[in-house]
């Protein structure tokens, strides 16, 4: 089939547990449970899910564990995250096309099936709003710091290809926030200069102008502090391809950092080369 979906989600500890969270996250736990029922009507076979918080040095990462379980206590915030229990299939085939394509276009990726490998507050909080049940398979990926925006850019591209060549139907994730100059104070906004460079990238988004979003990152990756250094964007617009239907479903706050969620539909009939909207690996 293809991707049907893309998505770009937050993951800030405060919302872990719904009834524990504080006022300022309502629009963000409203837009979490919309994206849900999105989910249901997409009816996804797989999952893929970059993260912000596996952290990996060197290398890409790819968990084709066949089943995710475990009981996480985020090492970041155990006073928020702490023995969450968590457990979803994986996709071990798809895992592993993945790791090949990769390294066939000269990538370090590196295939964990790991069972005792105990996922990030990233890639757990996000799931429990999108897949409640945990009845849909995920596979979740890295953000990796030896990698440039333009190594996870091509990375991106070759995740896109596998997912849009497979016979299932993927969404694609990314589980990251914009600014994030993290201040003390869980209510604090971004600075007025960062909420700026964030309405930018979220505007170009939803024009569907992938080939400016990427223009604008590098340089605001830097200036707003993005998360991962803005490795999780470089991904899903490497992943991204063509025309896509953008949708909104808010933006807020946490501790200084900017979150917004939003889906991505691609307009099939209307696909594209974007001549601008590619890159070489460096
Ligand atoms: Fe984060």
């Amino acid at each position: 089939m293809t991707i049907e979906l893309g998505m770009l989600v937050p993951h800030t500890p405060r919302m872990c547990h719904e009834d524990q969270a504080p006022k300022f996250l309502n629009e963000i736990i409203e837009g979490m449970h919309q994206t849900a029922r999105v989910i249901e009507d997409v009816k996804p076979d797989v999952i893929v899910m970059i993260s912000c918080h596996w952290l990996s040095s060197f290398q890409h990462f790819v968990d084709a564990t066949p089943e995710h379980k475990g009981v996480l206590t985020a090492f970041e915030c155990p006073e928020l995250i702490s023995d969450v229990r968590y457990r979803y299939p994986g996709d071990e085939d798809l895992s592993t096309q993945l790791v090949e394509a990769g390294i066939e276009a000269g990538l370090p990726i590196v295939k964990v099936n790991d069972p005792t490998y105990v996922w990030d507050y990233g890639t757990v909080v996000p799931l429990r709003y999108l897949v409640p049940n945990g009845d849909i398979p995920v596979i979740d990926l890295s953000v990796t710091w030896a990698a440039s925006l333009e190594e996870t850019y091509v990375w991106g591209q070759q995740i896109g290809k596998v997912l849009r060549e497979s016979d299932k139907r993927v969404i694609f994730a990314s589980s990251g926030a914009l600014s994030h100059n993290l201040v003390r104070g869980p209510e604090a906004m971004p600075s007025l200069s960062e909420q700026a460079l964030d309405r930018q990238f979220i505007d170009y988004l939803q024009q569907s102008d992938l080939s400016s979003a990427w223009n604008m990152l590098p340089q605001y990756a830097k200036n707003a502090g993005v998360e991962s250094g803005g490795r999780h964007l470089a991904m899903l617009l490497g992943v991204l391809e063509g025309n896509h239907k953008s949708d909104y479903y808010g933006y807020g706050q946490s501790s200084g950092s900017g979150n917004v969620i939003m889906t991505f539909e691609p307009q099939h009939a209307k696909l594209h080369p974007h001549p601008s909207h590619t890159v070489e690996a460096k």
